[in-house]
């Protein structure tokens, strides 16, 4: 799978929907960035997170599965290769629902943790729009309702301290071409997200959770 996101490293660097947003502001913010904070960003993407905090004087370092990501490290967020409580926060922000083993996943970033974790991602809708998520990008694993990402932050040994729902939006067009959906199957994601599509926008139900150590 990091082949297709090496060939995609342009569209989310470019990305609209991943350069700003409500959502981003929490995540920013709940890492409690400054000067003398070292922050993790995982499955940094076009690098977002990590730009936003680097803004707000914090010490960051960037990690991805994929090397066209240009991370600072390369590795999957189920093996993350730092020491325990090396980081004073580790973000995560729309990625989750790529990994293979999103609970391994939770707890190497609660581990490399040495206080707080932000995690942000879509969450389940319904199964039609899960098959829609894996038609329009094979990479898609799953996305999870709020409960089960608190048995995930609670498995993992935090305690969560703060949460927010929002929906976000993102052209519907541009969220195909961004991960070349074909088009013979553009017409069936849309059928398969339960009217979710208005105007050309497509609703992104979205939580944001920050634990810490427990
Ligand atoms: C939607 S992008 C991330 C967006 C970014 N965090 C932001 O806020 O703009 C998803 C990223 O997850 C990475 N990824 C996918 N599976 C991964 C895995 N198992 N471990 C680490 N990174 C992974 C991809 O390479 C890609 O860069």
């Amino acid at each position: 799978m990091t082949d297709l996101w090496n060939d995609r490293a342009q569209a989310y660097r470019e990305s609209a929907t991943h350069a700003s947003g409500d959502d981003l502001d929490l995540v920013v913010e709940w890492c409690e960035p400054g000067p003398g904070v070292n922050v993790l960003d995982v499955a940094t993407g076009g690098g977002h997170v990590a730009r936003r905090l680097r803004e707000r004087g914090a010490t960051v370092v960037t990690v991805d599965a994929a090397p066209g990501m240009e991370p600072d490290a390369i590795a999957p967020a189920d093996h993350l290769p730092f020491a325990d409580a090396s980081f004073d926060a580790v973000a995560c922000r729309i990625a989750a629902h790529h990994f293979p083993d999103v609970l391994a996943a939770v707890k190497e970033m609660a581990r490399v943790a040495r206080d707080r974790v932000v995690i942000c991602d879509n969450t389940f809708t319904s199964e039609s729009a899960e098959q829609a998520d894996r038609l329009r990008d094979p990479s898609h694993v799953r996305n999870y309702g709020v409960p089960e990402w608190h048995s995930f932050f609670e498995l993992a040994g935090l305690r969560v301290v703060d949460e927010a729902f929002m929906v976000r939006d993102t052209g519907f067009e541009d969220w195909l071409d961004r991960t070349e959906t074909p088009a013979d199957a553009r017409l069936r994601v849309r059928e398969l997200l339960d009217g979710r599509v208005h105007d050309g926008r497509l609703e992104l139900p979205t939580v944001v959770l920050k634990g810490v150590k427990a």
